[in-house]
């Protein structure tokens, strides 16, 4: 028997000091937290997905009374740009969420649903997703989407033998 470690590499920045391409697609993502529909958690998550060819696209959660129809902000945004924008990979994606009159202070972090979407997206471009993840205090930014999902199953995974 050995252990294997896993390390996932997370840079830390404050918000000031971000590049500011990247703190652009950050102050997309919290205005689209402001139309979210989320009547039943108030938590209202917002999301900004950054293209290749320069176009930014946006999304929110959406909730339903049938809590598992509900869908997750960064889905929302990247599902509408991979059906707006087919050729275009995905180069980076800002999430923030605001609940209770204020920003999270801490960062937002996808849940397992949205990090399984995004490996795939990251997968079928073959090219690296920064994953961008905002709190007041402290912004997050992952490198690509796989160092958050360590040991996924892919689309590797279906090939048999
Ligand atoms: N939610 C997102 O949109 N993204 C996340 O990263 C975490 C959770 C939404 C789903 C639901 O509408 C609400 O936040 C509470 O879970």
């Amino acid at each position: 028997m050995k252990n294997i470690l896993i390390e996932t590499k997370v840079a830390q920045y404050d918000y000031d000091e971000l590049p500011s391409e990247y703190r652009q697609l950050v102050d997309i993502a919290k205005g689209n937290t402001q139309t979210a529909y989320a009547p039943y958690s108030r938590f209202h998550v917002g999301a900004a997905v950054l293209l290749e060819n320069g176009e930014i696209i946006g999304g929110n959660n959406q909730e339903n009374s049938a809590s598992p129809t509900t869908l997750c902000a960064e889905r929302v945004a990247m599902f509408y740009a991979n059906s707006q924008f087919p050729e275009v990979a995905p180069k980076a994606i800002a999430i923030a969420a605001f609940t209770n009159g204020s920003y999270l202070q801490a960062p937002i972090t996808p849940c397992g649903s949205c990090r399984q979407v995004l490996l795939e997206t990251e997968q079928r471009y073959g090219k690296p997703i920064e994953v961008i993840l905002y709190g007041s205090e402290k912004v997050y930014v992952i490198q690509n989407v796989k160092q958050l999902l360590p040991l996924c199953f892919e689309k590797s995974s279906l090939e048999i033998g």
